[in-house]
């Protein structure tokens, strides 16, 4: 019997389902686009599989959701307990299919077991990015232990993973492992997307660096927690799963996974990067603000010690570098004075603000700028007139850890999610704020996608009824980023770390996914607080420039030469943000590990600018030739190196771009790539490029 076949694809990759004998979904194939005369089911029918001694005598598919009942070797894509606590061993058959000119939702049911599996799969035009989500459906009541997102093989050379850990200020640690007989299984029981856990994976070859060779890319877009398996099973195929967190699914009929993006790049890591980079900005994240403004955060100045004179003042020094956002952040409510109350209260300190914020917020608007403010809304401290009143409202038990001092609401409860509505909506409405940085300090107690959903209702209803206030997603720095929050949010607060030098490397591994103007970036101070080392203005503008620029630190600790400094550069980037925040970020292979590189190239390829920061001494003297990407190989570019004054006295020798510009082709800049001048370590070259 023939297969029924279905095919998805662009010019940038083709994947071919099959279904045989109306049994579940598998891809047949994923990669490079096919040819318009591919004869799909001849493709089908070349995918089966030879069995020998010491197997069954079927080899189960790896289908979209991989059946216990089929024998299946490896981890299946759904366990769950019918009512009496029976294990569930569905035979999905093929009900019905929605074919529409980007998308394809496929129906199997078990009419034994009354449960339905809708996989519904669209490849996004443009970004050529893959949103593919399994929902089940039951007639009975059931219990649903794992239900992963469409489930996909990965291909036998491709053996390499790389996945993501971290910590706070340390975020986006990319750790490459090869695939080997088992499960590499990651289970993020924390609630959230959180530092130690981006939600994505890119299973790669060998060869694969930033600018070729082959990529799968995974992104599970939920901000609840997650749970990964990249498997080798013990007849060498592999495959990936992506689905909520165990234990964190309830429901009793009804059970959907989050979307899971995902794209196959034959051009490299950047290949897929670019797909992620332009997808979230331009089909996840709704209402930006046009142009990305400049922000100021206070955090880093003032902590939790509030004076409203030293607030103006600040503001207004502010406004002199070019801020054109201020964001008051923790502080401002309740009896706030440290981090063990308050949360909950949110109305205005009287003590700090007797005349409320309206003082500060008219001073803040006076100078032009924007007013921001920030909320911890999920929280609760016991110090605190909510926990006096509403101890019950507290998620898990009462004798839990804490963290950050803190308890956290349970924001299933309705009740709860209206108290903290009318809290925001009331200091939303009696206030101009234009800007909340939601904030969200601690692992909760407990794993339920309740939790999640509630948190992403109450957002919702905040954004329906105030539209025009823009949301960063932050959790200590970046412990809750992902597609599922960056539905409802508008940029996100990548780390706690303003030391520029590990912002480099954070802010690079991030590019994997993330584009420059949803990603927040601050000069802090000239000591980082979080790490202690001293660094320059230049290093410390110019990575922040690199992202959605902002400042954090003091500006009454400034000299005047980190003040030009730092208005030169902020004047730079609001002359090329608008171009720069659609720019594709394009990772750069630098052959100097001290290196961390990037290429900024605008959507119409006609310019671009490279980042290369030098985070520690070279081991050889020379500086190694930087190669470009993404260029046109015949066209001529016009080169500078825009901060040349910054080359030191040591630097006693003649490389061109020290002198003048440079004019070559696209060929010579990615084939042989540029000679910079020498420098010293944690410094940075900024290079401009134009088409001519
Ligand atoms: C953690 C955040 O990451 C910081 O930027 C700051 O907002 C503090 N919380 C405030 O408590």
């Amino acid at each position: 019997m023939q297969a029924k076949t279905w095919h998805l694809g662009d010019r940038h990759q083709s994947l071919v389902l099959a279904s045989f004998a109306d049994g579940l979904p598998e891809a047949v194939y994923w990669g490079a686009p096919l040819p318009a005369h591919e004869d799909l089911p001849s493709l089908a029918a070349a995918s089966a599989t030879d069995v020998t001694g010491g197997m069954v005598d079927r080899n189960a598919p790896i289908s979209l959701c991989p059946e216990a009942s089929q024998t299946f070797p490896g981890q299946v894509g759904l366990t769950g307990r019918d009512a009496e606590g029976r294990a569930l061993l569905p035979r999905f058959r093929f009900k019905s299919e929605t074919v529409s000119e980007h998308g394809l939702i496929l129906v199997y049911t078990d009419s034994d077991l009354e449960l339905s599996l809708v996989l519904d799969l669209s490849l996004t035009p443009g970004t050529s990015l893959f949103r593919m989500q399994t929902r089940l459906e039951s007639a009975r009541e059931i219990t649903v232990d794992w239900l992963a997102a469409p489930v996909f093989q990965v291909p036998a050379h491709i053996g390499d993973m790389i996945e993501f850990s971290g910590r706070w200020c340390a975020e986006f640690q990319t750790r490459r492992l090869p695939f080997a007989p088992g499960a590499r299984t990651r289970d993020n029981r924390t609630g959230r997307s959180d530092h130690a856990h981006f939600p994505g994976l890119i299973a790669c070859s060998g060869q694969t660096c930033n600018t070729s060779g082959e990529a799968y890319a995974f992104h599970y877009g939920w901000s609840g927690g997650h749970r990964m398996v990249a498997e080798q099973l013990a007849d060498g195929r592999r495959q990936v799963q992506f689905g909520h967190a165990s234990a964190s699914m309830k429901g009793d009929r009804s059970f959907s996974t989050a979307p899971l993006y995902a794209t196959y790049s034959g051009a490299g890591f950047n290949g897929a990067a670019v797909r992620f980079q332009r997808h979230l900005r331009d089909h996840i994240v709704v209402g930006a603000r046009q142009p990305r403004p400049v922000h100021y955060n206070c955090w880093e100045a003032v902590y939790f010690d509030h004076d409203l004179e030293e607030l103006k003042a600040i503001a207004t020094r502010a406004a002199g570098l070019g801020a054109e956002r201020f964001v008051l952040d923790d502080g401002w409510f309740g009896l706030r004075d440290d981090d063990t109350s308050s949360l909950g209260d949110w109305g205005i300190d009287n003590r700090k603000y007797p005349d409320g914020l309206t003082p500060l917020i008219d001073h803040v608007k006076a100078l032009g700028l924007e007013f921001g403010i920030w909320f911890e809304p999920e929280m609760i401290n016991e110090d605190s007139d909510l926990f006096r009143s509403r101890p019950d409202w507290v998620l898990g038990p009462l004798d839990q850890v804490r963290g950050r001092q803190q308890l956290v609401l349970d924001m299933a409860r309705e009740d709860v999610r209206a108290y903290l509505y009318d809290c925001i909506s009331a200091t939303l409405a009696q206030n101009d704020i234009g800007y909340i940085k939601w904030d969200h300090n601690r692992v909760l107690p407990v794993v339920d996608a309740a939790q999640t959903e509630g948190v992403y209702a109450l957002i919702d209803r905040l954004r329906a009824d105030f539209p025009h206030v823009e949301i960063e997603s932050c959790a200590s720095g970046g412990g809750r980023i992902d597609f599922g929050i960056l539905e409802r949010t508008q940029r996100v607060w990548l780390s706690d770390s303003n030391d520029a030098l590990e912002r480099q490397r954070i802010q690079h591994e991030a590019a994997l996914f993330l584009p420059a103007s949803v990603t927040g970036s601050h000069v802090g101070p000239r000591v980082s607080h979080t790490s202690g080392r001293t660094l320059g203005m230049t290093l410390r503008a110019w990575t922040a420039a690199q992202r959605n620029l902002g400042f954090e630190m003091d500006p009454r600790e400034l000299s005047d030469g980190e003040i030009e400094t730092l208005k030169a550069v902020t004047g730079w980037w609001k002359a090329n943000r608008d171009w720069m925040m659609r720019a594709d970020i394009l990772r750069l292979d630098a052959s100097d590990p001290a290196v961390v590189a990037e290429q900024q190239l605008a959507g119409d390829g006609t310019r671009f600018v490279v980042f290369a920061a030098l985070l520690r001494a070279s081991d050889p003297i020379l500086q190694q030739p930087l190669r470009l990407t993404g260029l046109d190989a015949d066209a001529r570019y016009r080169i500078s190196l825009i901060n040349r004054e910054d080359a030191p006295g040591l630097s006693r020798g003649a490389p061109l771009l020290k002198e003048k510009e440079l004019d070559v082709s696209g060929q010579y800049l990615m084939s042989h790539g540029l000679i910079l001048p020498w420098r010293f370590p944690e410094t940075i070259w900024v290079i401009e490029g134009h088409r001519q």
